[in-house]
């Protein structure tokens, strides 16, 4: 287990076997419809990529990215697009594809801006759901697991970047984070 973890929550063969099951169900419910796998970069990468090869039908991928957090473990409000969609959506499924709600707040704003473009229908799946109070309220169709009101990182979710790669989903050290000095990591990593 990497230093700055103090609990692993899922490990990998945990969140495989999630996915499969998430793939599955979307599958059934999605038979024979038009489905885009929108995936918000970069959190839920390894995550779309998972769950898309586990669904067993014709199906898009794209990406957007959305920022509402900087550096910070708390989310700022502020929620900009740096990545667009490429096409319209007018005639497609469209199911958002998250690494973790948290305040809502991300997903809320992602779900007003693809409304207005009016596609055929939106669903939302996520691989994490943080219990909290959350400042916005969003149905979401799937979850993959529902997780303590702690910081997270791997299997896509970052802390400054770092942590990414881990395999398994862990709990941050709140000694890495708190003061907001920059992580373990970052001082150790060849490619900086
Ligand atoms: P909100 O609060 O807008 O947050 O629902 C969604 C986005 O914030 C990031 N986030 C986290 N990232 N560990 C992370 O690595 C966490 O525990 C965490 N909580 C929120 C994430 O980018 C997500 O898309
Ligand atoms: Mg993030």
């Amino acid at each position: 287990m990497h230093q700055d973890i103090s609990e692993i929550l899922f490990s990998e063969e945990h969140i495989k076997a999630k996915v499969q099951e998430l793939g599955k169900q979307i599958t059934e419910d999605f038979q024979g419809k038009h489905l885009l796998l929108l995936g918000t970069l970069k959190g839920a990468v390894p995550f779309i990529a998972d769950l898309a090869r586990a669904i067993d039908m014709p199906l898009e991928l794209d990406y957007m990215a959305i920022s509402s957090y900087g550096n910070s473990t708390q989310s700022s409000g502020i929620v900009r697009i740096l990545k667009d969609l490429e096409g319209p959506i007018d005639n497609k499924h469209i199911l958002i594809i998250e690494d973790i709600i948290d305040s809502g707040l991300t997903l809320s704003y992602l779900v007003d801006v693809i409304r207005r473009r009016n596609p055929l229908s939106l669903s939302i799946c996520t691989l994490l759901y943080k219990e909290r109070k959350r400042m916005k309220e969003v149905p979401v169709n799937y979850i993959g697991f529902t997780i303590p009101d702690k910081f997270v990182v791997g299997y896509g979710l970052d802390y400054a970047q770092y942590y990414r790669n881990l395999p398994y989903v862990g709990i941050l050290k709140p000694s890495v984070y708190e003061g907001e000095s920059e992580p373990e990591q970052q001082h150790a990593s060849p490619a900086e």
